[in-house]
């Protein structure tokens, strides 16, 4: 569960470049409101005027010369801004917050990805977060191949990171997976392969129950009436 005082639910949506979470994050957050939920939408790194500017810093694909542990850290910096600006005071007011990406990233990609030590970047993560842990991960699972060649395709901009060998998102893509072992109680594992349609009803499917079940200050009723759309 989050943090004591919060009476919303913190959603996170976690998965490897071009897996489709940036599409999928709205059309959720279109689906729980129209169940009447108070939703607040956001993303990491970013979320705030000083985490947009970290954002810029972290992908300018110029700075090559980034030190990992210099990157490290203003992901986290850009995380302790969103959670005191944003994300704590959105969970009091009992919204249920979507959040593209959080500290899971890290753990993959930085931990994973980049080799760094886990324990390491779990003390920085409860410094940055104070202990803020997601209600539910969504992990939207694709093969890091197919993810590139979506992210190429939909002619994305190419971030510092989506810039690294394949062998570096391979190891991200398994490290997800170590995570998703972890801790199974916390994480939804969604196919992230076919159109948006089918993704986003496995989506639904798999968020639904978690809804019922977590949501103590939530508009259960509507969860019950209209929960399956
Ligand atoms: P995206 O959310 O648009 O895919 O871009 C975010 C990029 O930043 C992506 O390459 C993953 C990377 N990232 C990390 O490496 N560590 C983190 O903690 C976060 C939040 C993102």
């Amino acid at each position: 569960m989050a943090a004591e005082a919060a009476r919303g639910l913190l959603v996170t949506f976690e998965g490897p470049e071009g897996s489709g979470k940036t599409t999928q994050l709205p059309l959720v957050a279109r689906w729980l409101e129209t169940l009447h939920f108070p939703v607040l939408c956001t993303r990491e790194p970013g979320g705030t005027r000083v985490g947009e500017r970290i954002r810029a810093v972290l992908h300018d694909p110029s700075f090559t010369e980034m030190a990992p542990v210099t990157e490290i850290l203003l992901y986290s910096a850009s995380r302790a801004q969103h959670v005191a600006e944003i994300i704590r005071p959105a969970l009091a007011e009992g919204h249920i917050v979507l959040c593209d990406r959080y500290y899971d990233s890290t753990y993959a990609y930085q931990g994973f990805g980049r080799a760094l030590s886990l324990d390491e970047l779990r003390s920085i993560t409860r410094f940055a977060t104070g202990g803020l842990v997601p209600d539910v991960t969504l992990y939207l699972d694709l093969e890091p191949e197919v993810g590139l060649q979506r992210r190429l395709q939909g002619g994305e901009e190419m971030n510092r990171l989506d810039r690294e060998a394949l062998d570096f998102h391979r190891r991200v893509r398994e490290g997800y997976w170590t995570l998703v072992r972890q801790e199974p109680q916390r994480w939804l594992v969604i196919d992230a392969q076919g159109t948006v349609a089918e993704v986003q009803a496995r989506i639904r499917d798999a968020l639904h129950p978690r809804l019922y079940h977590a949501a103590n200050s939530l508009n259960r009723d509507a969860i019950e009436q209209g929960g399956r759309v």
